[in-house]
């Protein structure tokens, strides 16, 4: 169950923190993955990682909110894993200039980033990879969404969260337009995550894992199972839904 040898992934902002997860899981199934980051010193790493725990990886660094780069990129990548990408994980998702500041404090010219790596920059990678998908009869497309897009949050998101809402509501549209073609498409809303790279000042975060019916913040091995769990032959019959990843914590 859930073997995804044969399969030939992408996944967007693998370069660290959840996307590594991902892509290491993806590739322990069988699948070779693509690991694609804006940085090609964080991809490279990934790839190496996964090569040497006997997985097949390549690098593909290109900036998923640049159309141009997305379309040479997803072929140059198909061409080095001998053919069309049939899953596709959307998990670059946090600009490098988010910060945690209320709507009133952020000018216009900063709304910017959210919209473009969140909505145009999963779409342009959908769009990459949705035709050989359609015309092979299968595909998975996995986007990870967030808590914040399902829910008010009074920490400075706002913006953040709406372009996440606005990719799930999307994904829903994108999973039934495509129904009866074998290929899914479904998010994954996380919960807040820890990750090696940025480790959290556990002062703060102790009262917050204490609010987590598990009792701990999720990790980049947590959401790996779960897309694996989604981007599976054997999920033919999930598509259009947005999944809570998030440890028993409550999301509207
Ligand atoms: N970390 C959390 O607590 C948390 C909570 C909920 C949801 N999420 C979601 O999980 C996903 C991963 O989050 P993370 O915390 O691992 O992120 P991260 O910032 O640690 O890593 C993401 C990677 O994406 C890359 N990236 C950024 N912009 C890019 C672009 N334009 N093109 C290609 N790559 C780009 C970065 O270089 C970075 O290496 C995101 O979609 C995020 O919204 C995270």
């Amino acid at each position: 169950m859930f073997e995804l040898t044969g399969h030939r992934a992408l996944v967007t902002g693998a370069g660290q923190g959840q996307g590594v997860g991902i892509a290491r899981a993806l590739a322990a199934q069988g699948a070779a993955v693509a690991v694609n980051d804006l940085v090609p010193e964080r991809a490279e790493k990934t790839r190496s990682a996964i090569a040497e725990a006997g997985g097949t990886a390549i690098s593909a660094a290109f900036d998923v909110s640049d159309h141009d780069a997305v379309t040479a990129g997803v072929a140059a990548a198909a061409e080095v894993l001998g053919g069309p990408i049939d899953i596709l994980v959307n998990n670059a998702g946090i600009p490098e200039s988010m910060g945690a500041v209320p709507f009133r404090q952020v000018p216009p010219e900063r709304w910017r980033p959210y919209v473009d790596l969140n909505l145009y920059g999963a779409m342009y990678c959908i769009s990459a990879v949705i035709e050989p998908m359609v015309e092979a009869g299968w595909g998975r497309i996995v986007q990870i969404s967030s808590g914040a897009g399902r829910t008010g949050l009074k920490i400075g998101v706002s913006l953040y969260g709406a372009s996440k809402s606005g990719i799930e509501g999307f994904i829903r549209h994108l999973a039934v337009e495509l129904g009866g073609t074998g290929v899914t498409a479904n998010s994954l809303a996380l919960g807040l995550m820890t990750a090696p790279e940025k480790p959290q000042d556990t002062s703060v975060t102790a009262g917050i894992a204490r609010s987590i019916p598990i009792g701990r913040l999720g990790t980049p091995d947590d959401v790996g199972a779960a897309v694996v769990f989604l981007a599976s032959p054997e999920m033919e019959w999930l598509t259009g839904q947005t999944i809570n990843l998030n440890g028993g914590s409550t999301f509207s």
